[in-house]
């Protein structure tokens, strides 16, 4: 376990398996911070251009794919998309009263192929409840590769996976 544990956020884990040359460990999400993503009904996704300038936007669309792995529907991102092109490094942060994460990873973007399409129908049901009439246009694939707690106390910036 290269990293401390975390007393206040719990611990998560590094996956080394699979691992080719050059890429990034995978970190897991631990249950807790699965619970607390899927509890919440909106998350906060930054993204930065190739220049550095950063791009911050509210998503709702978003589900657990398994523990190293986050989807995020794309029905209305425009400078986000931009920036994954030219610079796929991402982060997420989410929290609930005063227990927090950030998730940083590399996202790719979908918009064919059967997980795509199970996130257009996925959107498409979800429209269907509300009285506005949105699509997905892409499926963005968020791989986790680290996560630190941002809860205020001594944990704060720690690194937990
Ligand atoms: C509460 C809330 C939830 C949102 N959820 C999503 C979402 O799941 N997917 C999406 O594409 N846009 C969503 N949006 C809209 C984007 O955040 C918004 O269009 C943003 O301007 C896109 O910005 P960008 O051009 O910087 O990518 C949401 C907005 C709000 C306020």
């Amino acid at each position: 376990m290269p990293f401390p544990l975390s007393i206040y956020c719990g611990k998560a884990s590094l996956s080394y398996a699979n691992l080719k040359t050059g890429e990034f460990p995978m970190a897991n999400m631990n249950q807790r911070i699965k619970e607390l993503f899927q509890n919440k009904r909106v998350i906060v996704l930054a993204t930065a251009s190739k220049e550095g300038i950063p791009n911050v936007v509210p998503v709702a669309m978003k589900k657990i794919i398994d523990d190293e792995t986050i989807l995020i529907s794309d029905q209305y991102l425009s400078k986000t998309l931009k920036n994954i092109e030219a610079n796929p490094r991402a982060a997420i942060t989410m929290w609930d009263k005063t227990e927090g994460y950030q998730i940083k990873g590399t996202v790719s973007i979908e918009t064919s192929g059967p997980r795509f399409e199970e996130t257009a129908r996925w959107v498409e049901e979800r429209s269907q409840t509300t009285n506005r009439s949105f699509r997905s246009k892409g499926a963005l694939i968020l791989k986790v590769t680290e996560i630190y707690c941002v809860s205020p106390g001594p944990d704060a910036g720690r690194r937990i996976a």
